[in-house]
């Protein structure tokens, strides 16, 4: 996720910009930069790599840290790989305005061509880029000042974006604006010094006078004189509401939360939602995905699709093969990365190879794509991390732009994997024929409901608590589903255990006979998920085997089941939706049960034993 922060004032601000661009690393990020305004020109720096990377590059030259006003950036790379051209900040054109942004421009493309048409010329592969330029385009034909002109500029894009603006013409001034991306002014006395960041990280030494800007809100910052704030589409005026912080440092970098995992599960409607963005075409009714659309033909005469992964993105994986052989018909194997890449597989140049990752690094996802593709297969890859090494050896691909995963146990990086994999599987389910207009477009409105139901869930978060109170001490616990909640029952148990030590097992709820229902007693605590489609009677009857022999049964239902309420011990109510996407919603109450479990045990939430982000060794 990019961080922004910027000063204008009377303090020298090369100091609170670099150490703000320090404070906001915990974010993620594969590049940084900083512009400096020294009072005559801009001096801009930056680089791929770490903020320690961009300081030895302004220590070389003095006037790189000159000057009371400047803006950096730590990027997470979405539009053009990480490199040094596609860092921010980004001039226009002309080189008088300069530009930090968060988020995501879908429609950048048009608009490029547009100015492209008109003799603009870029450097970079970013959106970004490109929105600076169309502010200027504005700022020119309008013949407006800045503030109107990013107002005008803003109404021409979709998509998201919190940014800052800076015209060397207007130097005591800077614009912010945002939509999906916070922002946050800190406010010094007697209007002489502003702040502007992600977050209130970088400037929480200097101020606690904060204000947060709402979506679709615009300020304009001037050093003397204040703020004022406006809405971008009607350009009302807002009242600004200035805020007392009261919260610490790494209260701050964590969103108030108490753990970067804790985070993540809040962040899954947005980060479902940034995934879908600009691939769900809802005014046309159809699914875009260029990567899908370049290699079409090979997707609808693909004999089969082999999934290679590891850990949490194997179970996403699992999700997948429900998905595409249900929705296309299209048969489908999983693969563990690292026994797939000992094997000698049988692999044709007809078959199609998806390798899903969040980091991208997983050694043996990556050992196993270099050998599916010696073997002639075409390779797709999954990743979160743009410009990671899977990114990079895969055919083609996709991002789930998640946004980063600092916690060691995945939550949003599931559920984002397994919503690209439900667009790929709609895509090529309308394609061939197997899902109709109707149908297809019905499963396009459910899945726009998710974040919404994702929301809505998460304020069981008590009711979890509780339930992990209860069985937080249990030394066994096994976890129970059928057809797409199969994957979500080994992900529920994964994640019990790699927080909080607490030995579980997932199992296909049927396959409970056939061996682990000797272990159950009256202390062993069974979470099955017993939604409303999909096997419930079935589902029924293996929670009936279970209380006869008196085990503790915890149950994940439709909201409005009678049946499963009257023997389950405790039940968890989600949402209704298309089966093919209840993974989306069951998983979250796992994730803070186990969440919850381990906080209770007192065990490092974040940064479980043994265990690293990212395995880059096999
Ligand atoms: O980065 P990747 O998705 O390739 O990582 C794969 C696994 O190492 C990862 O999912 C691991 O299982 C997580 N800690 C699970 O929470």
């Amino acid at each position: 996720m990019c961080g922004i922060t910027g000063y204008i004032g009377y303090r020298e601000a090369y100091p609170i910009v670099i150490n703000g661009l320090k404070r906001l690393e915990y974010r993620g990020y594969d590049s940084a930069g900083i512009m400096m305004y020294d009072g005559e020109e801009m001096h801009l720096s930056k680089t791929k790599g770490k903020v320690s990377d961009l300081e030895i590059i302004t220590d070389r030259d003095e006037k790189r840290k000159r000057g009371t006003i400047g803006i950096g950036h730590t990027r997470w790379a979405t539009h053009g790989i990480p490199n040094d051209i596609n860092s921010h900040p980004h001039f226009s054109n002309s080189g008088e305005l300069v530009v930090v942004h968060n988020g995501i421009i879908e429609n950048y493309d048009t608009i490029k061509k547009e100015l492209v048409k008109r003799g603009y010329i870029f450097k970079s592969d970013t959106d970004t880029e490109v929105l600076v330029n169309l502010i200027q385009e504005v700022k020119k034909k309008e013949g407006c000042k800045l503030g109107k002109a990013v107002q005008l500029a803003l109404t021409q894009v979709v998509g998201a974006y919190a940014i800052a603006v800076f015209d060397k013409t207007k130097p005591n001034e800077l614009v912010v604006a945002r939509l999906g991306s916070p922002i946050a002014i800190g406010v010094g006395k007697e209007n002489k010094e502003f702040f502007v960041a992600s977050d209130a990280s970088p400037f929480i030494e200097y101020t606690k006078d904060a204000i947060y800007l709402e979506d679709e809100e615009l300020a304009i910052i001037k050093v003397g004189k204040g703020i004022k704030v406006r809405k971008i589409m009607d350009d009302s005026m807002v009242d600004t509401n200035v805020q007392q912080l009261k919260m610490n440092l790494e209260q701050i970098e964590k969103g108030g939360y108490d753990h970067f995992m804790l985070k993540e599960i809040h962040e899954q409607p947005k980060a479902i939602t940034d995934t879908y963005r600009g691939r769900i075409l809802a005014n046309e009714g159809i699914i875009k995905m260029s990567s899908i659309d370049d290699n079409l033909p090979r997707f609808l005469n693909a004999d089969r699709i082999i999934i290679v992964a590891c850990g949490t993105s194997w179970h996403a994986g699992l999700v997948g093969e429900y998905l595409f052989e249900d929705l296309a018909r299209i048969p489908v194997e999983v693969e563990y990365a690292s026994e797939f890449r000992y094997r000698n597989p049988i692999i044709t140049t007809k078959d199609i190879v998806i390798a899903i990752s969040q980091s991208g690094e997983t050694a043996d996802t990556l050992a196993a794509i270099k050998l599916a593709k010696s073997k002639g297969a075409f390779v797709y890859g999954v990743c979160n991390v743009v410009g990671s090494s899977i990114a990079r050896e895969t055919h083609s691909g996709a991002y789930t732009h998640a946004g980063p995963e600092i916690g060691v146990a995945s939550t949003k990086a599931f559920t984002t994997q397994i919503t690209v994999l439900s667009l790929i599987a709609l895509k090529l389910g309308r394609e061939k024929g197997v899902l109709s207009k109707p149908a297809f477009q019905k499963y396009l409105q459910t899945l726009q409901l998710i974040p919404k139901q994702v929301e809505k869930l998460l304020e069981i978060d008590d009711q979890v608590k509780y339930i992990a109170s209860v069985y937080k001490d249990a030394t066994n616990c096994l976890y129970l589903g059928r057809g797409f909640n199969f994957p979500v029952a080994l992900e529920g148990a994964l994640k019990l255990k790699e927080i909080s030590y607490i030995h579980a097992e997932g199992y296909p709820a049927a396959e409970m006979k056939h061996g682990p229902i000797a272990l159950i007693d009256e202390n062993m605590p069974i979470f099955v998920i017993a939604t409303n489609k999909g096997h419930y009677e079935k589902v029924v009857s293996n929670i009936q085997e279970i209380k006869s022999r008196a085990g503790k049964i915890i149950a994940i239902v439709t909201e409005g089941d009678t049946q499963v309420k009257e023997i389950a011990d405790h039940v968890i109510e989600i949402p209704e939706t298309e089966e093919a996407f209840t993974p989306l919603l069951t998983t979250i109450p796992f994730q803070l049960l186990s969440y919850h479990i381990a906080v209770m045990l007192d065990k490092n939430v974040d940064q479980p034993r043994n265990l690293a982000k990212s395995v880059t060794v096999e």
